[in-house]
């Protein structure tokens, strides 16, 4: 009876010491984990960028992907709210999120940083210790440091406690100190050298008996640092040491947004380029910086940041796999996998197989041997002679032939299928909504008033996005007019002119009231944070007010001295006068630190009788600084949600509490820029293949299912410039459809169609096995077509939640026309509409 638990206890310890506990050391050629080599794919997924709810099933989709390890940066100014003061609730359970990964049975890569960049507010630091006296950020300060090191030890202590390093048997397999440090430490001189000896001597020690990495670091490193690559590629990336691994920390599959910016795309086809080429030149770490993007809620962007962050990431900002890059990455992480015993037992040997095209070859003692076949020319397909045998190699793509012969996987074959994604709209069915209006101008008391213009950052702390600035020159000194002092020249009217208000801005933001009325809303988004505002006022004889409302929108989240690029007014003029410009920068001013609304707290749930709402059935429109609450359903189903906010200026919105975000569907410039198509060839900047030109940067502003109740809502909108609220929609995110492609030559020449859960194929939209032309969505018969092409795919997959159409021969014997036909096919299937196509470039030939 006894032996039981014996058992047991043997089989746990079993389980930790040789499952998961890991010893993690390394050398050339790979990390070693346990004494054995790996070859790891990683995925960064930022746990303050979406909900603890959506964490396992965001987790799990990578893992489907073929990832082994989730990434992610520790967000200090998430944790620290005040000096000492922790938070690791909600979104900020960290420990909760490492459990997730170490339940999925996955590695974790922590990059503590404590400075992360990540567009975040301030890169991640606390806007408080820029306020500590002689705190100067990343380099030789002592206040900085300070803060910083005690820091690094409630992580490093906090997950020592739960034993989450893999030292102690936990997931975590590296850690990080700074980011990007290497070319501030250049210009930070001296004392950025000191900054970063002393980063790494407090890495070291913090005794986590894990090694610890620095990215884009050029100097030499002690040994127990290892410098690691951040680019859109790094196969020609060495480290500084010979003893370390090649190591990829950010490959970037997309980019991020700003307001009023492009929505930039990087196909699939060069990610997995890049990504092949990279374990082809023996490569053995490389990370997808963002996996999953999600959403900067709250004021958490850095400055003009969008609050979405997807990030044209493999899983997208609501959690669903963006295909086909998910899956198309998924089948290169397969084919990588598959070589990864040889590649890891071996130094390749490289051939070259014509001017832009070669072969790393990997062999290992038991005559096992693994290739990877690369054409980077960026025009031209080639076909290549290796090992006695022919290969189709495309431009811009590697091929990976795991015993040499047969190729399981090139970068350039997109065999996976595309979906087809909606934003399904859904009435809010709100009826009664409660108003409350913000005043024009200083509320309540004026918090202080100044001589001159100050700086807006450094007053709001970073409290509140709003600072009113509010001149009593404007009454008291200049108004009315027909005073001896502020004479309006009264040939400058009779010429039809107005008085002209002319303003300088340091940024962000600013809204612009002339006696009540908003005037203009300038930004810089578009031309770096500072701006310029002139525009002729309708002033009146008596009493004329001029209230200005500056904003912040994030902090800058890098950059030298980045932490004093102050914000706010710098100057303040008004022309037309007889004795010409009046100059209001160095007046008296009065000034306020954000609204009524945010110091009464009216969008806390606990809050509902703070404030007096008045409520109608009508609410105002084109109002600015109103403030909007109405109770909503839960939208049904399980798809994830958005808030569509088209008919709305600018602000912020809430839903019971919870901060949605900043909404402002500000449009990008209506340019040639952006692109229907895609040519992935050749080197991605991430300027390369936007869209949305002329349209808003955002729309739709994700809501976490998890926030909602079924029903009893409260959603709280705050409106700076005046919108529609009765227009405000929700959307639902649906895959609607799939469209796949495939040709002959194709490794994988089946098409695995998978409809989401409790859904099957209802249509098939198009189908033509010949040579169609298009894309997703738009396909369109080529001059060669098998009329029974929609039949065959009708009868695989008609009513099925998921169907294999394999286009081998024997599959198409079974199918006598479709066989005549079967070089090169392509599918497009749509659900509920489903579209099939098939085409080929060498039969097509014969045929004509
Ligand atoms: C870690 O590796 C060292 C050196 O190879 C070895 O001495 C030690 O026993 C290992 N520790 C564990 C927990 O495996
Ligand atoms: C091929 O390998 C040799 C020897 O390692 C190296 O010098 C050369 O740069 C490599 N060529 C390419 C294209 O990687
Ligand atoms: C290629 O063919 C040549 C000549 O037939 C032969 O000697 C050689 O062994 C073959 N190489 C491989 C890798 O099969
Ligand atoms: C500006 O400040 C002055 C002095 O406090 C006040 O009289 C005036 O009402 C303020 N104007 C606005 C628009 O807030
Ligand atoms: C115009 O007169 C006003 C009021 O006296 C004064 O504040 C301002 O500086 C004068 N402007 C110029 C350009 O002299
Ligand atoms: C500012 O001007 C508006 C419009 O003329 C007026 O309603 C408001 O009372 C004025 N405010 C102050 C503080 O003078
Ligand atoms: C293609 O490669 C050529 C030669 O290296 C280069 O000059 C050209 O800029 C490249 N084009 C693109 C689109 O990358
Ligand atoms: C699928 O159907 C089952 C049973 O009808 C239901 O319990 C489940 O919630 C549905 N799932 C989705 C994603 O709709």
């Amino acid at each position: 009876m006894k032996l039981f638990p014996l058992l047991l206890f043997f089989f746990f310890s079993t389980f930790f010491t040789f499952c998961l506990a890991g010893n993690v050391t390394f050398d050339k050629r790979s990390l070693i984990i346990n004494g054995q080599r790996k070859l790891l794919i990683s995925a960064s997924i930022h746990y303050p960028r979406s909900v603890p709810a959506m964490w396992p099933g965001l987790v799990q989709t990578a893992k489907e992907g073929g990832a082994d390890v989730i990434e992610s940066y520790v967000f200090w100014n998430g944790h620290e709210l005040s000096p000492g003061k922790y938070y690791f609730g909600g979104r900020f359970d960290l420990v909760k999120f490492v459990k997730i990964v170490q339940d999925a049975g996955m590695y974790m890569i922590l990059r503590i940083g404590p400075f992360v960049a990540a567009e975040y507010n301030l890169g991640g630091i606390p806007v408080w210790l820029h306020y500590i006296p002689g705190s100067f950020f990343r380099t030789d300060s002592e206040p900085f440091k300070f803060y910083m090191k005690r820091f690094m030890t409630v992580i490093v202590d906090l997950m020592k406690e739960e034993k989450l390093f893999a030292s102690q048997g936990g997931p975590i397999i590296l850690a990080q100190v700074e980011n990007e440090y290497g070319w501030y430490q250049m210009n930070y001189g001296e004392p950025g050298n000191r900054y970063a000896s002393w980063a790494m001597q407090t890495a070291f020690s913090q005794n986590i008996g894990v090694p610890w990495i620095m990215c884009q670091q050029y100097t030499a490193l002690p040994d127990y640092v290892i410098d690691t690559c951040n680019s859109f590629y790094c196969d020609q990336f060495t480290p500084t040491s010979p003893n370390k691994p090649k190591i990829w920390t950010e490959n970037w599959p997309g980019w991020f947004q700003t307001f009023g910016g492009k929505v930039p795309h990087r196909p699939v086809e060069d990610i997995a380029f890049s990504v092949a080429r990279f374990f082809q030149k023996g490569g053995s770490v490389q990370n997808y910086y963002m996996y999953h993007g999600g959403t900067n809620f709250g004021r958490t962007a850095g400055l003009y940041i969008s609050t979405s962050y997807d990030y044209d990431a493999p899983i997208d900002e609501y959690g669903l796999p963006r295909n086909p890059k998910w899956g198309h990455l998924k089948d290169l992480h397969r084919a990588i996998k598959l070589c990864e015993q040889v590649v890891l037992d071996s130094g390749p040997i490289n051939l070259s197989l014509g001017p832009s095209q070669e072969a790393d070859v990997y062999t290992d003692s038991s005559g096992a041997c693994a290739a990877f076949l690369s054409n980077t020319d960026n025009k031209t397909d080639m076909i290549v002679e290796f090992r006695n045998a022919s290969y189709h190699l495309p431009a811009w793509s590697v091929s990976i032939l795991p015993d040499c012969k047969n190729v399981v996987f090139n970068s350039a074959k997109v065999s996976s299928p595309t979906s087809r994604v909606e934003m399904v709209p859904e009435n809010l069915q709100a009826t009664i909504w409660e108003i409350f209006e913000e005043k024009v101008g200083i509320w309540g008391q004026i918090d202080f008033m100044q001589n001159g213009l100050v700086d807006h950052i450094d007053t709001t702390k970073f409290a509140s996005d709003y600072l009113w600035y509010n001149t009593s020159a404007f009454s008291i000194l200049m108004f009315p007019f027909h005073t001896t002092s502020g004479h309006i020249n009264e040939e400058f009217l009779k010429k039809g002119n107005l008085p002209v208000l002319q303003i300088e801005s340091k940024g962000h933001a600013l809204h612009v009231f002339v006696n009540g009325e908003l005037k203009g809303s300038p930004d810089g988004a578009n031309t770096g944070p500072a701006f310029k505002f002139k525009k002729p006022v309708p002033l009146k004889a008596g009493n004329n007010n001029i209230s200005l409302l500056s904003m912040t929108l994030g902090l800058p989240s890098a950059g030298l001295y980045y932490e004093w690029m102050g914000s706010g007014l710098t100057s303040v003029k008004i022309d037309g006068f007889s004795n010409g410009t009046v100059d209001f920068t160095l007046s008296s001013w009065n000034y306020k630190i954000g609204l009524e609304g945010e110091s009464l707290g009216i969008y806390k749930p606990n809050c509902v009788n703070c404030v007096k709402w008045v409520s109608t059935t009508e609410p105002p429109k084109n109002q600015p600084l109103t403030w909007y609450k109405t109770i909503v359903d839960q939208p049904s189903g399980e798809d994830p949600i958005a808030l569509d906010m088209l008919a709305m200026g600018k602000g912020l919105a809430w839903l019971n509490g919870e901060e949605i975000g900043r909404y402002w569907p500000k449009e990008s410039p209506l340019d040639d820029q952006c692109v229907q198509e895609c040519d992935y060839r050749g080197t991605f900047s991430q300027w390369k293949c936007p869209t949305g030109c002329g349209e808003p940067t955002q729309r739709w502003y994700h809501i976490p299912r998890s926030w909602f109740q079924p029903t009893g809502n409260v959603l709280v909108i705050f409106e700076e410039k005046g919108g529609d609220p009765t227009k405000i929609k929700f959307a639902k995110r649906k895959i609607s459809g799939l469209c796949a492609l495939v040709g002959e030559d194709y490794p994988l020449a089946t098409v695995n169609l998978k409809c989401p859960k409790n859904s099957s194929i209802s249509e098939v939209k198009f189908a033509s096995f010949g040579n169609p032309e298009g894309t997703c969505g738009s396909y369109r018969k080529g001059h060669c077509h098998d009329p029974t092409s929609t039949s065959v795919i009708e009868m695989a997959c008609l009513n099925k939640n998921e169907c294999a159409i394999e286009l081998t021969d024997e599959t198409f014997d079974k199918s006598p026309k479709l066989k005549k036909l079967s070089k090169q096919q392509g599918f497009e299937v749509l659900f509920p509409l489903i579209s099939i196509h098939f085409h080929n470039s060498r039969e097509v030939r014969k045929l004509k």
